[in-house]
């Protein structure tokens, strides 16, 4: 897909294609600051799930005109989810559910691939959805270690070094924490990992609406995302390295075809989602500039980091003269920090912050987002976790101010 330079949209004007945008609150438009939890969804993308249903609803492979667009349209989302990634080939993008459905196929093919006493290691900072799949694997006698958040949010990569060991069989880790924001060091991982022999995977479902990201230069063998959360549907996305998914032992039908990507997607894919993935790739491209579509994704994630990082560092500011209120986790950096943030307040609990805020229109969400030993570690879980704030790139400095103005209600 080739967009002329002059077709470049503009990230501060980007949120006239967002129709939800336009859903009266209380007393204005409503503000939405649970990103995290699933970002709003832009006009193309809903026209393009729309158009699927519209034009060309059927099943796959078959000599009829409908069911031949839908194998290009798959075969496209595939094409467009390899540049996101960074990922040679198409092959190595496979589709499913939702990001836990997919760990947890990957976990029982894994079970079948790694010797019997092989180590996993995990981490304390990590969404449920990569440490529930991996704890299963303790019932078939595999060992998982854990590594620790320190209280300032960051891994504790001294301890890693220590757990990781050449009975390591695979660690399994975050690329940022959709509880507090933090981003962790995937090079320094990653070598480990590789020095280690062992197989690395990233959770990258936190990280992807935000940054770039190079499964070639992380150098990892699996990368999971979600594309409810960059601006799509709800469906799950698996990188996996090219020809190891055909190593793997997955759970499926005789009839299903073995091969890569296919080997790990169990039953029919959700067609319409699929082709609102490949718009909402097409979305994140039209930011960017360049001769390619990798190239105009590159630009324009590197755009989107910039842009939301400048809102970001002034609502950081904003918030911490708020009186009582203590933000969790390292302070605003552009590689280092995704554009969410997490707090509690002194005089209340999140639940009544979030409450206080739904009144007057902010959606916002509480407690621990099932990163649940993340908030446990850093000693939240009893008093309700925290209140997460996170800026999107529909995100409005209007909309930060008018809610550091009413938290500042909420205390003052
Ligand atoms: C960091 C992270 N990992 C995994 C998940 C689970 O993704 P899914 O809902 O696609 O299973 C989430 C969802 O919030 C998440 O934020």
């Amino acid at each position: 897909m080739e967009l002329p330079t002059s077709e470049i949209r503009s990230i501060a004007s980007c949120r006239q294609d967002f129709p939800s945008l336009k859903r009266k609150g209380p007393d204005r438009e409503l503000v939405y600051l649970d990103g995290p939890g699933g970002s709003q969804v832009p006009a193309p993308v809903i026209e393009a799930i729309g158009d699927y249903y519209r034009l060309c609803n059927s099943n796959t492979h078959g000599a009829f005109v409908t069911s031949q667009e839908t194998d290009q349209i798959i075969a496209g989302v595939r094409l467009k989810m390899a540049a996101l990634l960074g990922a040679d080939t198409p092959a190595a993008i496979s589709f499913g559910q939702n990001m836990t459905t997919l760990n947890f196929s990957l976990s029982k093919a894994l079970a079948r691939y790694l010797p019997g006493d092989a180590e996993i290691l995990i981490t304390q900072l990590d969404h449920e959805a990569n440490r529930g799949p991996w704890l299963t694997l303790k019932e078939q006698g595999f060992t998982v270690k854990e590594v620790p958040v320190q209280p300032d949010g960051t891994l504790d990569y001294d301890d890693l070094r220590q757990k990781i060991n050449s009975k390591t069989g695979l660690v399994a880790v975050g690329y940022a924490s959709n509880a507090i924001g933090t981003v962790n060091d995937l090079k320094l991982i990653s070598d480990l990992t590789k020095a280690a022999g062992a197989l690395l995977l990233v959770d990258a479902v936190h990280y992807a609406p935000h940054f770039s990201i190079d499964v070639n230069h992380i150098d990892c063998d699996f990368l999971l995302c979600s594309a409810y959360k960059f601006y799509g549907p709800h469906v799950g996305v698996l990188y996996c390295r090219e020809g190891l998914l055909n190593e793997l032992t997955t759970d499926r039908l005789v009839t299903q075809d073995a091969a890569a990507p296919h080997r790990i997607e169990t039953g029919t894919l959700n067609h319409a989602a699929l082709a609102g993935v490949g718009a909402a790739v097409d979305y994140l491209a039209g930011f960017g500039q360049g001769g390619s579509l990798p190239e105009k994704i590159r630009n324009g994630m590197n755009q989107i980091a910039m842009y939301e990082f400048e809102l970001y560092k002034n609502f950081y500011s904003a918030l911490c003269q708020v009186s009582g209120l203590a933000i969790i986790g390292p302070a605003p950096d552009p590689v280092w920090h995704t554009p969410t943030i997490s707090f509690t307040l002194e005089t209340h609990t999140p639940q009544e912050v979030c409450q206080h805020l739904a009144i007057r229109g902010i959606c916002a969400w509480d407690g621990h987002f099932y990163a649940l030993r993340a908030i446990e570690g850093l000693g939240l879980l009893d008093r309700g976790g925290v209140t997460r704030l996170g800026i999107s790139i529909y995100t409005s400095r209007e909309e930060l101010d008018y809610t550091v103005d009413c938290l500042r209600q909420l205390v003052e």
